[in-house]
């Protein structure tokens, strides 16, 4: 049995850790699901991790489905999470039901999440919250604002505490049932995460968030732009090149042989 955004809303008063990562195809999210992770993000971090774009702006809704759709092929167990690209939800509500609504509908994901916690961006949350999308919040550092945030870390003043603070609340009242802080001071996190029932789920916020996600591709040494707060556990692409040189070699020198 999979579990469900209920089963995972237990986890913090259970004392529970959330464990996170992000998927985007049919081979991530079988290595991510059989390792055990509770949630997995079909983040539009892959705009840049995977596609090779400069930022998460390109991405459209009709790539993620594409790729949402392999990795719900791939996956058992987790709870399957998609990200609203840029601008297929900012519009207006009507644009984020029919944008949340193909995610669930064509991909078969369980929620969505979208970045943002001003009053529109609540209000966005309470409405698909009332149609039956479960939605996943996303403040402090948020990538689509690129050109307005840069990429920088928030929340380091006063006044931008206060204000992740109440936008937390507010979309935990909007009906939420978790919310991703990115890049934000570690006692910032942590007064976020008892303020709030819904579990906080931490990137670059320091280790007392109610769970933590990576991109999967940082995690596995994949990329050559890995933010500073990216945590490489394996060196896939030191090991991808080397075994894929001495293929290359062995080519060359006529010493390749399938059979040996
Ligand atoms: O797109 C993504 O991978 C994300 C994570 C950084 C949380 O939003």
């Amino acid at each position: 049995m999979g579990i469900s955004v209920q089963k995972l809303m237990q986890y913090k008063p259970q004392g529970k850790s959330i464990v996170a990562l992000t998927a985007w195809d049919y081979t991530s999210a079988a290595i991510v699901d059989q390792a055990g992770v509770d949630l997995i993000l079909v983040g539009d971090s892959m705009a840049t991790a995977v596609l090779g774009h400069e930022s998460t702006l390109p991405l459209t809704l009709d790539e993620i489905i594409h790729h949402a759709r392999a990795v719900k092929r791939g996956s058992q167990r987790a709870l399957l999470i998609c990200d609203l690209p840029f601008l297929t939800y900012q519009e207006s509500v009507g644009q984020a039901i029919a944008s949340a609504g193909r995610v669930l509908k064509e991909a078969g994901m369980q929620g969505v999440k979208i970045e943002g916690g001003h009053p529109e961006m609540v209000e966005t949350v309470r409405r698909l919250v009332n149609v039956g999308i479960p939605v996943m919040g996303h403040i402090g550092l948020t990538p689509q604002s690129i050109h307005q945030l840069g990429l920088r870390q928030q929340g380091k003043a006063e006044d931008e505490q206060d204000v992740l603070i109440e936008q937390a609340i507010a979309l935990q009242q909007a009906g939420a049932f978790s919310i991703v802080l990115e890049h934000i001071p570690t006692d910032l996190a942590r007064q976020i995460s008892q303020k709030l029932t819904i579990p906080t789920i931490g990137i670059g916020a320091g280790p007392d968030c109610d769970g933590q996600i990576l991109v999967t591709a940082d995690l596995w040494g994949l990329t050559d732009r890995q933010p500073p707060f990216a945590k490489v556990y394996v060196n896939l692409r030191e090991q991808a090149l080397t075994g894929t040189q001495a293929f290359c070699t062995d080519v060359q020198t006529g010493q390749f042989n399938p059979n040996s």
